[in-house]
């Protein structure tokens, strides 16, 4: 993690590829974003004009400090991931950041299950190429939809990772939600091992459940919708226990990775 040069930065767009429908690949001239971790996001505005005029947080999906680059993976939700989607090569983003802690412990020896729902692999691509890289033990599970809303195999194996891959319609690896996986590998798992998740609430909340009753420690990427980005505005609390009490947190200052112990999914 590193707050070093939380400012604004115009970067330019090297590449823009759809690497599955509606997932697009951008590729970044970014040397002050280039230094980000794991878990960190940036604050893009998704046109060229003030409109819309909220920023979208969008999670640093690949940094290479030598080059000086970056890369955001951004799926199509709505108006602003459309428009961001629009954006050409050539043109220059407006981003903000690298804000937000990234994943702790990503340089432990102990083995890391890294648990991905959806665009939630955005992050923790980063976080399985990172542990690839430094030789440290890591699984990787990745949930979706279907086939055609993943990115291809080959997008992975590219960098040395192969993700055990399940579908809710079963077009591509098992038929099933990517929890059933992390609930069969956490049965009888050899302790120390440490999870890092992040996706939609739900599966948020169940691998935190499971997390904590094999009493492996958990860490959650959370993914409020955000307003002002920089800890002003409250519009992205989330309640977490704190010594038998309830306390507000904000996930863009805070966060977004928190202790899944602590998050109280029920709010
Ligand atoms: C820390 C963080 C990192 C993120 N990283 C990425 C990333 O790497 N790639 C990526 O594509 N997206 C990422 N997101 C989610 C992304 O910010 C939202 O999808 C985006 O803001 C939606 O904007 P929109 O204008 O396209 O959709 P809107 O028109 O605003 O909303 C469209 C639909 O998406 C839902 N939605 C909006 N925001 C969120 C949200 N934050 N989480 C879940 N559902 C939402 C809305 O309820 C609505 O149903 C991240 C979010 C956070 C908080
Ligand atoms: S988005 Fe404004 S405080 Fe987090």
């Amino acid at each position: 993690m590193n707050r070093r040069a939380e400012i604004a930065h115009r970067c330019l767009l090297l590449a823009n590829k759809e690497i599955a429908r509606g997932w697009h690949l951008f590729e970044l001239e970014a040397p002050l974003l280039a230094h980000a971790g794991p878990g960190q996001f940036v604050h893009l505005r998704t046109g060229s004009s003030t409109d819309p005029l909220l920023r979208r947080p969008v999670s640093i999906h690949y940094a290479d400090p030598a080059a000086g680059r970056i890369r955001l993976l951004i799926r199509i939700s709505g108006s602003g991931t459309a428009l961001a989607a629009r954006r050409k090569a050539g043109e220059e983003l407006d981003l903000l950041g690298p804000f937000g802690r990234g994943f702790p412990f990503l340089d432990e020896t102990a083995p890391a299950l890294l648990v991905a729902g959806g665009i939630g692999m955005a992050p923790l691509f980063f976080a399985a190429v990172q542990r690839q890289r430094a030789g440290l033990p890591f699984e990787f599970f990745m949930g979706g939809q279907s086939d055609a809303l993943l990115p291809p195999d080959e997008y992975f194996l590219a960098h040395g990772i192969a993700p055990l891959i399940v579908t809710e319609d079963g077009s591509r690896g098992g038929r099933g939600l990517v929890t059933a996986l992390l609930e069969e590998r956490l049965a009888g798992a050899v302790k120390p091992l440490r999870v890092h998740a992040c996706g939609p609430a739900p599966m948020l909340a169940r691998v935190a459940e499971l997390a904590r009753s094999a009493g492996v420690p958990v860490h959650l990427s959370l993914e409020s919708r955000m307003a002002c980005g920089v800890g002003a505005c409250l519009g992205c609390v989330v309640h977490v226990n704190v010594d038998g009490k309830v306390e507000y947190r904000r996930v863009c200052r805070d966060g977004p990775i928190f202790d899944g112990e602590a998050v109280c999914f029920d709010n």
